[in-house]
């Protein structure tokens, strides 16, 4: 049987990240620069996936080093190719199919900072170009404010015809509000051959990939145009205060899915959270909470107010109050804060609770062990439903090195105790309040380490005359012998 399935043609992404992005005014390259979970340029190969092409290569330049090792973390698969001195949009593209010269089928390039293009976009934009069969289309966008971007030129007729960039525009081109967002999809062949023939006769001396349309449609071929539905998609970014703008714009984004996913966010103009987050059906976040990095919560858990959480797995029901955690774990149901740092290593069982002022680090609370006050717990395996008292300090460090210290099941340490470790409080052991542990209480024991107490008979009278206590003291004296 005839197979009547034409095959999709192959594509190639070029991501241009070579600039430094002077007005950035910073000593990290600009698409280095981070927005809610990923860089720049990590925003903009996320987007590019929708493309599923054969190969990607991303121009380098300006701190080469830097933008390759972050791209080995990030996209691993990505060819990263040298464009030593950036001498324009179109010397970049070109040194990057010089790099690959077997690349047919569509081009796709991207400019590096553009990090709020959906994939959807990417996707209409190809499906566009490669329908129509031009050699070059452009996403375009109608915009307010078109000022320092490259204006869409058209005939009389409504075709491209080409385009211009600001400094090289008239008065007239310079009225368009049609601009260049800087992601095109082209024919490979053509594209090659264009780039070939590209001068520097601009203002800023450079060769400009978006000459390429001109140069194709004088020979005869399609240009075209695919306008992007959502002109916000094409923001780029050249300042901080861009950036501050692009960061607020994807946590509204952000936050709306969540919200129509069935997420509660109390507050959304004081949440952040990073594109990198899953969130549960009624998780609800309250305000002024940041959710970050590889960070997860389950469904029904409660965050916030006041609540940052980097990569931090919250399970089913736990809450979360004014706390501060990176790498830790809570698992379902479990409870943490007001006013509690969790470290990495954390990992809190089912209905586990971490109460206010409680700072833990490599620590391990088993299903209903409970730290509720003021304590450090450094290193250090807690069981099911063991109790440690409030101001209970895990002494882990002797100096050199960190020790470990292990309390058993339902074990029940008291008040104001250090457990200096190495040591171990057995299952269903107690320790008395105010002790000093630095040998192991076997299961069932008492141990106790502080001295017995003695009382003074009429220190006050003697030693404080005359001071409020000694006067409540006489009182007290004789009430009892009236
Ligand atoms: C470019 C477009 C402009 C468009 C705008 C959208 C050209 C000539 N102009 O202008 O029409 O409206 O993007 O944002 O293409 N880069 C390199 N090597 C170079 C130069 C640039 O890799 O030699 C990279 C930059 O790192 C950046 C991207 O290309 O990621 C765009 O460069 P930029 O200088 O910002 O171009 P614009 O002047 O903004
Ligand atoms: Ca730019």
């Amino acid at each position: 049987m005839e197979s009547r399935v034409s095959q999709a043609p192959r594509r190639t992404v070029v991501v241009l990240a070579a600039g430094e992005g002077k007005r950035m005014k910073s000593a990290t390259p600009k698409v280095l620069h981070p927005l809610l979970g990923r860089t720049l340029v990590g925003h903009v190969l996320a987007a590019a996936g929708a493309a599923e092409a054969t190969s990607t290569i991303v121009v380098v330049g300006h701190k080469a080093e830097l933008v390759q090792a972050h791209l080995a973390e990030v996209a691993p698969s990505a060819t990263p190719v040298l464009q030593a001195q950036q001498n324009g949009t179109g010397h970049a593209v070109r040194i990057a199919l010089d790099a690959a010269p077997d690349v047919t089928g569509t081009v796709v390039v991207l400019n590096g900072d553009v990090p709020l293009l959906r994939p959807e976009t990417v996707a209409a934009l190809l499906a566009a170009h490669e329908e129509s069969k031009a050699g070059a289309t452009v996403l375009a966008a109608e915009v307010a404010d078109p000022t320092g971007l490259g204006r869409v030129v058209r005939d009389v007729s409504g075709h491209l015809e080409r385009i211009v960039e600001e400094r090289d525009a008239s008065a007239e081109v310079r009225a368009i509000r049609e601009i260049n967002a800087g992601i095109y999809a082209f024919d490979a062949a053509l594209l090659r051959e264009a780039l070939g023939k590209l001068s520097t006769d601009n203002e800023q001396g450079e060769e400009y990939l978006t000459d390429v349309f001109e140069l194709l449609s004088s020979v005869g071929h399609a240009v075209g145009v695919y306008v992007a539905p959502d002109a916000e998609e094409t923001l780029g970014c050249n300042d901080r205060a861009e950036l501050a703008g692009l960061r607020a714009r994807l946590r509204d984004r952000v936050n709306a899915a969540w919200m129509r996913s069935g997420v509660s966010i109390l507050d959304p103009a004081t949440t952040w959270i990073d594109v990198t987050v899953t969130l549960s059906p009624d998780a609800e976040i309250d305000q002024n909470s940041q959710l970050l990095g590889a960070t997860s919560v389950g469904a029904g858990a409660i965050i916030g107010p006041d609540t940052t959480l980097i990569d931090t797995v919250v399970g089913d029901g736990a809450v979360v109050l004014r706390t501060h955690s990176i790498g830790a774990e809570v698992g379902p149901e479990a409870t943490v804060g007001p006013f509690s740092f969790l470290r990495p290593g954390t990992k809190l069982g089912r209905k586990a609770k971490v109460g206010g002022f409680v700072e833990t680090k490599n620590a391990e609370l088993a299903d209903g062990a409970k730290v509720p006050h003021l304590s450090y717990v450094g290193d250090a395996s807690i069981g099911a439903k063991a109790n440690i008292g409030a101001g209970t300090i895990f002494a882990n460090y002797d100096g050199v090195r960190k020790h470990r210290t292990v309390v058993g099941d339902a074990a029940f340490v008291g008040s104001d105790t250090v457990l200096i470790a190495p040591v171990e409080i057995g299952p269903g052991a107690y320790v008395a309040a105010g002790s000093a542990v630095g040998q192991d209480v076997p299961a069932g024991n008492l141990g106790i380490t502080r001295a017995p107490q003695r009382n003074v008979d009429g220190w006050t009278a003697r030693k404080r005359p005359g001071t409020v206590s000694a006067e409540a003291a006489a009182k007290a004296e004789a009430e009892r012998d009236a």
